[in-house]
């Protein structure tokens, strides 16, 4: 049984609308100033007629597989972290699955909102470590545009924008992949992000839908607090069980919702700004793609190189949060 689980690919698809900050001023009572000082969101891509989750998925998971020279009938699992599947029923990884030509292995979704990339990682790695899998197809996607926002609701729609990462892992005896995780979740405080209707519990009805219950509402300050918080915590677990230091991680490639919390979480962990991957000025909160994203940019500028160690650290609806330090290449 492999001991590793080496991260051989890497993918990200974003649509090409790009959402501006000057459009959003034309929308709801905002501006350029107030964003970019709360958030250090510029812009975010928003999907366009044609495209969903597994269109999104779908290229990246494209981008990901020919990046390792893995072809789609070598993969025997695919797991995709979203929620905000194409339907309701079936999973998207299964759309996903057939987009690709992957043949007809296991295929999932996988629920942890913006922490999903961190949990499904941890997943992933578990499958190929326990021999039930040798090569994962692991893509991260979200679509808020066309999901959760309220167009109407200032204090929500300037902060999330639509994407997609995906990545290969494969069986190895060599160090690389995931070394360590901190998985969290607090059940108790849902109700601080939440969609109250559009599943069981609260099914659409037209009145629902007319007091805008399909939206996200979130405690925006307390969760803010708890994220900084959650992410430097769980961040000094996650690298203390790989026994590395703070000092060993190249780059840190954090969730991206608000560039405050990202400089809040950098001074509690006294990591100097610099070592963190920004990209949320150009595509805001994409949920759990955004780490993804990062990971596929840091890559491609030469700020991740085979060896290094990388720390991902994420919070998000549930509540959730978790890191990883994961050692890049193969
Ligand atoms: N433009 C102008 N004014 C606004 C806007 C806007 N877009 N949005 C809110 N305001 C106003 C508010 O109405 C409020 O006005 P008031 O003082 O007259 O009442 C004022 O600005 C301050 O509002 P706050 O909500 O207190 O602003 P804050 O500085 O907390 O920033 C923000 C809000 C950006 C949402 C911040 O709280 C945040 O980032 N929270 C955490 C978000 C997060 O991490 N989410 C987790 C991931 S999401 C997921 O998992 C799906």
């Amino acid at each position: 049984m492999a001991k590793y689980a080496a991260i051989t690919g890497w993918g990200m698809a974003v649509p090409e609308r790009v959402l501006t900050n000057a459009d959003l001023e034309l929308m709801v009572q905002t501006s350029d100033e107030w964003i970019v000082s709360r958030t250090g969101i510029r812009e975010r891509r928003i999907v366009g007629p044609d495209e969903c989750t597994s269109t999104l998925a779908t290229e990246a998971g494209r981008r990901a597989l020919a990046l390792a020279g893995v072809a789609p009938t070598a993969v025997d699992l695919v797991i995709l972290a979203t929620c905000t599947p194409d339907r309701p029923f079936p999973a998207t990884a299964c759309t996903v699955q057939a987009n690709l030509g992957i043949p007809a292995v296991g295929a999932f979704d996988l629920a942890a909102a913006c922490s999903g990339f961190v949990y499904g990682l941890s997943v992933a790695t578990s499958m190929i470590q326990s021999g039930a899998a040798r090569t994962v197809l692991f893509l991260a996607a979200d679509v808020f545009s066309r999901s959760y926002i309220d167009w109407n609701d200032r204090a929500t729609c300037v902060l999330f924008g639509d994407g997609a990462g995906a990545i290969v892992l494969q069986a190895s005896d060599e160090p690389h992949g995931m070394l360590s995780c901190d998985l969290g979740a607090s059940g108790a405080d849902e109700a601080l992000m939440v969609v109250e209707a559009g599943g069981v519990r609260m099914p659409l009805t037209p009145e629902l839908l007319a007091q805008g219950k399909q939206h996200f509402v979130m405690q925006g300050r307390e969760v803010f607090k708890l994220a900084v918080r959650g992410m430097a915590e769980s961040s000094l677990r996650a690298v203390e069980r790989a026994g590395l230091e703070l000092d060993d991680i190249a780059l840190v490639v954090p969730h991206q919702a608000n560039l405050r919390i990202i400089e809040a979480a950098a001074k509690r962990l006294e990591v100097p700004i610099e070592r963190f991957l920004i990209n949320l000025d150009r595509y805001g909160n994409t949920s759990a793609a955004t780490i993804p994203i990062g990971l596929v940019e840091a890559a491609e500028q030469g700020r991740l190189i085979a060896g290094d160690y990388v720390l991902v650290t994420a919070f998000g609806g549930g509540l959730t949060w978790g890191s990883a330090v994961i050692r890049w290449g193969s």
